[in-house]
């Protein structure tokens, strides 16, 4: 693992431990529990299929030592997408985000059932409305972006440095408009088990309206 990517990972950690509630907490522990336990090299990906990083990273407001030091490991990191879905997904989510495991199965740390990455979703997308076993954290560093929790809840916006925790099972979905959606991720356990969508009513009007 290279040095810019260990002070990514710490980095991470920095920024977290900050936030005193629920899956900050646990994520908190779950990357000083996995330190130490380095993976091979991995082939890097910098640069999302999806496009829109840098102007994500320029996007990023206070968190100043996040983000250089997400800069600075950029040429290590590897982008990929989230392929677990079936075609309910949709067809703009699988080509508009790409994720960048830190630590997990296929991180530069590896983990087998806790996950930290980043994970970034293009301009006009909608993420539909899914759930999964992992109990989740999200930590934009950009925003605002535009949230729902349970079956057709209603949408609330969030500016950045807001976290989310979704506990496992929970239904939720996420509207990124204007501006590009970065977050720290972290699945805290249950990360073998596949996400699913859960379908909603609106989805045709939200999207024909981005
Ligand atoms: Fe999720």
């Amino acid at each position: 693992m290279s040095d810019p990517v260990r002070q990514l990972i710490d980095a991470c950690e920095d920024y977290l431990r900050a936030f005193d509630m629920d899956g900050a907490r646990e994520v908190v522990d779950g990357i000083a529990r996995s330190k130490g336990n380095i993976a091979g090299p991995l082939p890097p990906q910098p640069m999302p299929l999806c496009g829109w990083l840098d102007e994500a990273l320029q996007s990023i407001t206070e968190a100043e030592g996040l983000k250089r030091a997400i800069g600075l490991a950029r040429p290590d990191l590897r982008w990929i997408t989230y392929d677990a879905y079936d075609d309910t997904i949709g067809s703009r989510f699988p080509v508009a985000h790409a994720f960048a495991s830190l630590i997990g199965r296929e991180g530069h740390v590896l983990a087998d059932d806790f996950e930290l990455g980043l994970f970034l979703i293009t301009p006009g997308t909608l993420y539909r409305d899914h759930h999964h076993a992992a109990p989740e954290l999200y930590a934009p560093v950009t925003g605002p972006h535009r949230w729902r929790f349970g079956t057709d809840g209603p949408w609330i916006e969030t500016p950045a440095h807001v976290l989310v925790w979704n506990p496992s099972w929970a239904v939720h979905a996420t509207l990124v408009t204007d501006v590009p959606f970065l977050c720290l991720f972290g699945w805290t356990k249950d990360v073998h088990y596949p996400a699913k969508v859960v379908s909603a009513s609106d989805w045709a009007v939200i999207e024909a309206g981005l």
